[in-house]
């Protein structure tokens, strides 16, 4: 009796080092796989829900976001966004007058050059594991491939200070201020 307790005891314990030898194995996965696993979607500008353009005047820039349409569709706000969601921030250059300074729009807004200068994307995956909970990043050139000196580093840790709104920065508000 006491053997075979024993003996149930030892097989419990290989048992349970090999889930944790397999779970360290899914972790690393799926911490590796991180930003290879973020596409770029196909025809996202034609695609997806562009929700919103911020003006960076410190920057001269013009940054576009887009929302997959599918997550919009079922975002609600105050709520961690769908699984699957996708955010896109795509840079453009704002035009810039004779006199060296920026143009604005009829509507006060900085003018967009046509050109992208960057494309960056953010995905949520219930399958992934990362430092912002299932949140990873890429970084697109404007060609489409992924831009091989990039770092995430910043992306994570930058994204990490907004956790309590699912690591947005514009998203969550829009939503927010959509439903007031
Ligand atoms: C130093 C802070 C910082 C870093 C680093 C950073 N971001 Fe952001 N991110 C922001 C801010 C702030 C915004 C809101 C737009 C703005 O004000 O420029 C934003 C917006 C976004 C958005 C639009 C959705 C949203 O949350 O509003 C995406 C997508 C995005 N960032 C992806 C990335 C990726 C990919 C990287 C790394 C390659 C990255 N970010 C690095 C601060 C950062």
């Amino acid at each position: 009796m006491r053997d075979s307790s024993a003996h149930a005891a030892d097989r419990g314990g290989v048992r349970m080092t090999r889930y944790i030898a397999a779970a360290a194995v899914l972790l690393a996965t799926a911490a590796l796989a991180g930003p290879d696993e973020v596409a770029l979607p196909d025809g996202y500008q034609e695609r997806f829900v562009n929700y919103l353009d911020v003006d960076r005047l410190d920057r001269n820039r013009v940054r576009k976001m887009y929302v997959s349409p599918e997550a919009h569709a079922a975002a609600q706000a105050g709520a961690p966004l769908p699984d699957g969601t996708v955010l896109i921030m795509e840079d453009h250059d704002a035009q810039i007058g004779a006199d060296g300074a920026p143009m604005f729009g009829a509507d006060g807004r900085l003018i967009a050059l046509e050109p992208v200068v960057n494309i960056f994307v953010m995905e949520t995956n219930a399958a992934w594991s990362t430092a912002n909970e299932t949140w990873d990043y890429a970084w697109y050139l404007p060609d489409g491939s992924p831009r091989p000196d990039a770092s995430f580093d910043g992306c994570f840790s930058c994204h990490a200070s907004r956790a309590e709104r699912d690591y947005t920065f514009t998203y969550w508000t829009f939503l927010r201020d959509r439903a007031e």
